[in-house]
């Protein structure tokens, strides 16, 4: 055996639990409601189907191809209501707002069902704030994120009047300064301030975001504003004038700034703690800082903020491994108390209270569905008796390019084939994408079938949060279709949220040399998708 090789059975080999590998089974709808979209039942012939239409006629119904997500519109809009409900019914209509976190997935149809439902929109870039403007929403209820915006973003922002732009450095406030000196017009802007609350949360170190040593919020570390980069002398020498102390915090400083100058209007604070949160620990004592330095501010200053922006973050179940996540209902119950509690000891009036979830809201109600194109046993280890244990590798016909998750995160996904029941053995499976690294992984370890082949159908539920919005074209694959699933007086209407790419005319939108090629030579470049469909007609 050449050095760095190992054996056949060395331990690093073997998945936890050897010497078999273990692997779950996806939990069937009926036993996981909230891992799937509420209207997906198995039909008697073994079909996944979405009130009782398969997803397969489904798509081909919408002329579609796999990879291909699948939204249920409805599922969406119930989450979405019961999110708003839950914090009326608790805080009292006029005192709470729910904002969907449009990172998580946006798309216009999703983003009007979203407003109709009185949700607010976050977003966090240019292309997402053009794509709340063009919702409908109130620009009022639209909020502009993000630790780098440039004089571009924020000018689009002041121009359309948002309801808050939540600063996150003091360069920034700068730079809104700078920007709002060219729109005489703009009269004031409303800000809110992103605390950093030291608070150390979520699922992976990627998805943190409130201890000290990452990139985002103000810090609330007293005595931690000086030296902060070359342009700190000219900002506090802007922040002296308004009564700044050497021990301020940086997010101090920041309300300093914003106090001084009429045209900022300090509207709120806000905290994220980070994503994929499933207790309620972190979201409690992140609430207490940032109440505890409004309480300091007033202190100070003799503003008390209106507003307190808790962020999103509850976190859901990926697989029938973990329980469910907290519901609208006892994250607003949650809060409340906490809010509630932390103001009496302060003396302090209760804030307007405003959370932004992303995933919660979006991840249950999508499921991506795959084709099967290989399959392959790859030996991982040897037991005792001298046999060889597998693990059967399943290929699919997408893979890291629409759901980077794993391979980032290590997130953990099931999946269940579509098509039909088989009551063949289960054999443990990884689902592995098509693409050129070994990281390309779908469903790290999962029961499927024996008699899984080429050809079956995969689907992948809990795919809905950032799968599509981080998708990408790596190895040039086309990214896939979001096929909206919604009823109407009990008909099943199916639209495209996002449309799938095909092979020409991705080439041809980034490539312009392509673009002259395709257009010098249109009958040799047909698509491979069509071509592909084209085959499989004519074998019908
Ligand atoms: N508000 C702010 C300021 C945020 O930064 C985020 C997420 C949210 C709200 C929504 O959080 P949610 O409810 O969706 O957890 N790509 C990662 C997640 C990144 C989260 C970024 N910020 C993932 O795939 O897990």
């Amino acid at each position: 055996m050449s050095e760095g090789t190992l054996a056949p059975n060395d331990p690093a080999l073997w998945s936890p639990g050897a010497p078999e590998l273990e692997f779950w089974r996806a939990p069937e709808p009926e036993s996981r409601p909230d891992l799937w979209p509420a209207g997906l039942r198995r039909d008697t012939d073994g079909q996944l189907c979405w009130h009782g239409e398969s997803l397969m006629a489904l798509l081909t119904r919408a002329r579609g191809k796999t990879p291909v997500f699948m939204l249920d519109l409805d599922d969406f809009r119930a989450r979405a209501r019961a999110y708003q409900q839950a914090f009326v019914e608790v805080f009292g209509a006029e005192q709470a707002q729910v904002h969907y976190a449009g990172k998580a997935f946006l798309s216009l149809e999703l983003a009007r069902v979203a407003v109709a439902e009185g949700l607010g929109l976050d977003t966090a870039s240019a292309g997402e704030l053009s794509l709340a403007l063009a919702s409908g929403c109130n620009p009022q209820l639209i909020g502009l994120h993000g630790n780098g915006k440039s004089e571009d973003v924020l000018h689009q922002a002041l121009t359309a009047g948002i309801g808050r732009i939540i600063v996150d450095s003091l360069d920034e406030i700068v730079r809104l300064q700078r920007v709002l000196d060219a729109l005489p017009q703009v009269a004031t802007v409303p800000v809110m301030i992103r605390l950093t609350t030291g608070v150390h949360a979520g699922g992976h170190e990627f998805i943190a975001t409130a201890h000290e040593d990452q990139k985002f919020g103000l810090s609330l570390e007293p005595g931690t504003s000086a030296g902060l980069s070359p342009e700190f002398a000219d900002w506090t020498g802007l922040a002296r004038d308004a009564g700044v102390a050497d021990e301020d915090s940086p997010a101090m400083l920041a309300v300093k700034m914003i106090l001084g100058d009429e045209r900022l209007e300090l509207v709120g604070l806000h905290s994220h703690i980070g994503s994929q949160i499933t207790g309620f620990a972190g979201f409690a004592a992140a609430a207490r800082k940032a109440l505890e330095f409004r309480a300091r501010v007033s202190r100070e200053t003799g503003y008390m903020v209106p507003e307190l922006d808790l962020g999103g973050g509850y976190g859901v179940a990926y697989t029938g491994a973990t329980d469910p996540g907290l519901t609208p209902h006892e994250i607003a119950t949650e809060l409340y108390r906490t809010v509630h509690d932390v103001c009496a000891e302060l003396q302090q009036e209760i804030p307007f209270v405003s959370i932004e979830p992303g995933r919660s809201l979006v991840a249950p109600s999508t499921l991506t569905l795959y084709r099967v194109v290989n399959i392959k046993d790859q030996p991982v280890g040897t037991r005792t008796d001298g046999s060889v244990v597998y693990r059967r590798y399943v290929a699919v016909d997408g893979g890291m390019s629409d759901n980077i998750r794993p391979a980032l995160y290590e997130a953990e996904y099931t999946a269940a084939l579509a098509n039909r029941v088989s009551d063949e053995d289960l054999v443990a499976c990884r689902v592995v994408g098509a693409h050129c690294e070994s990281g390309d992984i779908v469903v790290s370890n999962v029961a499927l079938p024996a008699d899984l082949a080429e050809g079956d159908w995969l689907a992948v539920p809990m795919t809905g949060a950032y799968g599509w919005s981080m998708s990408s074209n790596y190895n040039w694959f086309t990214r896939p279709g979001v096929l909206g699933l919604g009823t109407q007086s009990g008909t099943i209407v199916t639209k495209w949220l996002i449309e799938g790419e095909n092979i020409d005319s991705m080439l041809a939108h980034f490539d312009p040399a392509f673009r002259e090629f395709l257009a010098s030579h249109p009958s040799d470049t047909t698509d491979s998708v069509t071509k592909t469909s084209q085959m499989e007609a004519k074998h019908e």
